[in-house]
């Protein structure tokens, strides 16, 4: 997705003030708008939702005082877009704009709002409170009572129809009585739904989503309904729409969508007064957390139809209705004690070890110090009582210390005040640290000796992008490290039968998985191992462009760094780092035993170098799942016979390589542009 940036080279130093809140606008415009693409496009936030409103906050007042640096484009005046043109969804305009809220963390700010919206009204309306759960929001669209379409908010104007995937969801009628109309709700995953497929991905070694909104964001734009109606997506609807409605007050609307079908939620109420509207926060603040999905705050909305009407609409939100939103949940409680994890790679990052407390539903006893920096600004050390937070991340946080104004009351018994000191040698080898000036970290040298590193080495060997050895979790590699079945990565090709069944819980099934397996990973092309070897800096595609041009390990081992950086991406910092690996003599004796088992350690048949030129000039889509080879095989067979492999179907696409369940918006998109769809076997006679 082409990214709607704002210009920073027009950023200047400051010299005065005017000059430096431009620059300040101009940085903030610049970084909500990335932030937006990583929260609706990629899944992948990374700021707090906290941090985000903090920043548009600070964007708005700004803008409010420097009217002459408006820009329409400014994130303040558009929603957050999850539109993407790989999507492979079919777009539609919104018959009405989907909007978002304004928001506030400040009861006072609520206690405002419904004073202005007394004054504005004259008059002292009902407000429903309901909950704001955390999911992402959907416009469901029936004609003549049947679930049509199904949009995403998409840039709020377009989004993008993903009706097949929301068919899955069991709560949501597919026949809803007779009329034209629009409802609109949150799709969300359940905490238990949530866990779950946070474990299968693990277990897959797939990264794990932050929080069950990102999972049912990215479970919503995946291209199988098949898939999506495993993951057990949730929906509760929140807003009626039609040229018609039921009824003339928001509650009412929302009651006779009930009846008919719509899963509307019980935790809502008509307050009659701010005293009510507090209550309904109070209360739920607490009770929220007993529910089975994610809420972030309360969502407040005039009753009356008609003086919503009249309330109207800012560009981006709605008048007649805030959020309140709940803060980050965050405990005061003990660090016990500071530890040190080694990491895959060396370095060491501290974890706070803590007396356990309950924090969003779950206990919480280790979270991340980051890095040695970290907790000198924060000036932490052990026996102090710290915050712990669980943010928009997996992993909780230690956020700072108790300051003599925290009301709770240190519970510290008898620990040592020490000063803090980071170790100075690898707990795990007793290899001295040194200081990663890049990463700001502390990182174990021992790469050849130190054991979370070795067995690290080899759970990257054995990973699905590399040597894709199955049976081989952490837990088993290591269990094998520990019984010296396993130190390094050639080991694999000399395991034994008998070594494996002699250990407990490995039988004939298990044990016959992983020496297929290894036998299988024999057949893997040259520039896969290159990146299973795990050489510092050499990612997967670093390592497809060496190997492109050095079609050998020998050849490889033997390139100067002259040509090594000629290969494009290769700066001088992955050229020596080759070089280092190769003077190593344990590794050269590794590559060599890789060698002698049969391993791919040159392009033998010349998967690296173009085989022919059949495809030459061709776009080509794969959609679904294979039988002879993996899609990341296809997508180097079609490049090795120079054609080119895209996401999304288009009038560009020559054909679709179309596995079993291919996904129905590409089947119907190259239906409607008569797009050949080629089968695996068609294919596989097409190239050879
Ligand atoms: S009403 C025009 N009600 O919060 C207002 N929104 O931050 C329409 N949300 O985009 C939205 N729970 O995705 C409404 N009970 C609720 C909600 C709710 C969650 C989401 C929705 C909206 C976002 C705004």
């Amino acid at each position: 997705m082409q990214l709607n940036l704002f210009d920073t080279d027009d950023i200047q130093p400051g010299q005065d003030n005017n000059l430096d809140e431009r620059n300040e606008i101009l940085a903030l415009r610049k970084e909500l708008e990335e932030a937006n693409y990583k929260y609706y496009v990629l899944s992948q936030p990374t700021l707090s939702d906290r941090e985000f409103d903090t920043k548009m906050r600070r964007l708005q007042e700004l803008e409010a005082k420097h009217p002459e640096l408006a820009d329409k484009n400014s994130p303040t005046q558009h929603v957050g877009s999850d539109l993407s043109k790989k999507s492979g969804f079919r777009q539609m305009e919104h018959k009405r704009p989907m909007l978002s809220l304004a928001n506030t963390y400040s009861e006072q700010e609520i206690r405002d709002w419904y004073e202005r919206i007394c004054k504005d009204t004259a008059y002292r309306p009902d407000i429903v409170c309901e909950l704001k759960y955390d999911g992402l929001s959907i416009s469901l669209i029936y004609e003549n009572g049947e679930l049509r379409h199904a949009l995403t908010r998409g840039d709020g104007t377009r989004g993008d129809d993903v009706i097949d995937n929301i068919k899955t969801i069991a709560s949501i009628p597919w026949k809803a009585g007779t009329g034209n109309f629009e409802i609109r709700g949150e799709v969300l995953l359940p905490w238990k739904s949530f866990e779950r497929l946070n474990k299968e991905r693990e277990e897959q070694e797939e990264p794990l989503f932050a929080n069950p909104r990102n999972a049912a964001s990215g479970t919503l734009k995946l291209q199988d309904p098949r898939i999506v109606a495993k993951r057990g997506l949730y929906a509760y609807l929140y807003y009626l729409l039609s040229d018609n409605l039921p009824a003339d007050t928001h509650y009412g609307c929302l009651q006779t969508a009930k009846q008919m079908g719509f899963n509307i939620s019980d935790a809502i109420s008509v307050c009659h007064s701010i005293e009510e509207i507090m209550q309904f926060i109070n209360y739920w603040d607490t009770a929220r957390k007993t529910l089975p999905v994610a809420t972030d705050g309360i969502v407040l909305k005039v009753n009356d139809l008609m003086l919503q009407r009249q309330l109207g609409y800012t560009a981006k939100t709605p008048r007649w209705a805030i959020a309140y939103k709940f803060p980050a949940e965050k405990q005061l409680t003990l660090l016990k004690k500071i530890t040190y994890q080694v990491g895959r790679t060396g370095v060491v990052t501290p974890v706070a070890n803590l007396e356990p407390v309950q924090l969003s539903g779950t206990i919480v006893q280790r979270a991340t110090l980051h890095n040695e920096d970290f907790i000198l600004q924060l000036g932490i050390q052990e026996g102090d009582m710290v915050w712990v937070e669980k943010g928009g991340e997996i992993i909780p946080k230690i956020t700072g210390k108790e300051q003599p104004g925290d009301s709770q009351v240190n519970q510290a018994t008898d620990m040592p005040q020490s000063g803090f000191r980071f170790i100075t040698t690898c707990p795990e080898c007793g290899a001295e640290l040194v200081r990663d000036p890049e990463q700001s970290a502390w990182r174990c040298p021992n790469e050849d000796g130190c054991p979370p590193q070795l067995k690290g080495k080899i759970e990257h060997f054995v990973a699905r992008k590399a040597m894709n050895i199955d049976g081989l979790g952490s837990e088993t590699i290591d269990l094998f490290y520990e019984r010296g079945l396993l130190r390094n990565i050639a080991d694999l090709y000399d395991l034994q039968a008998e070594q494996i069944l002699s250990l407990e819980g490995f039988q004939q099934k298990a044990t016959r998985n992983i020496l297929d397996g290894i036998a299988a990973s024999k057949q893997v092309p040259w520039n896969r191992v290159l990146f299973a070897l795990g050489i510092r800096y050499v990612g997967e595609t670093t390592a497809k462009k060496l190997a492109r041009r050095f079609t050998s390990v020998d050849m490889l081992r033997k390139a100067t760094s002259e040509q090594l950086t000629e290969v494009e991406d290769v700066g001088v910092q992955i050229a020596e780092s080759i070089s280092t690996y190769f003077s190593k003599q344990d590794n050269i004796k590794i590559t060599e035993r890789l060698r002698q088992a049969g391993v791919q350690l040159e392009a033998a048949d010349a998967s690296a170098t173009p085989i022919s030129d059949i495809l030459a000039g061709q776009t080509i889509v794969i959609s679904g799942t294979f039988q002879k080879h993996s899609r990341d095989e296809y997508k180097d067979i079609i490049e090795q016979h120079g054609g080119k492999n895209t996401g999304s179907v288009s009038k560009k696409t020559d054909f679709i390589l179309a596995g079993e369940n291919m996904g129905p918006q590409k089947l119907e998109k190259a239906r409607q542009l008569g797009i050949r769809i080629m089968s695996e076997e068609e294919f596989l006679d097409l190239i050879s």
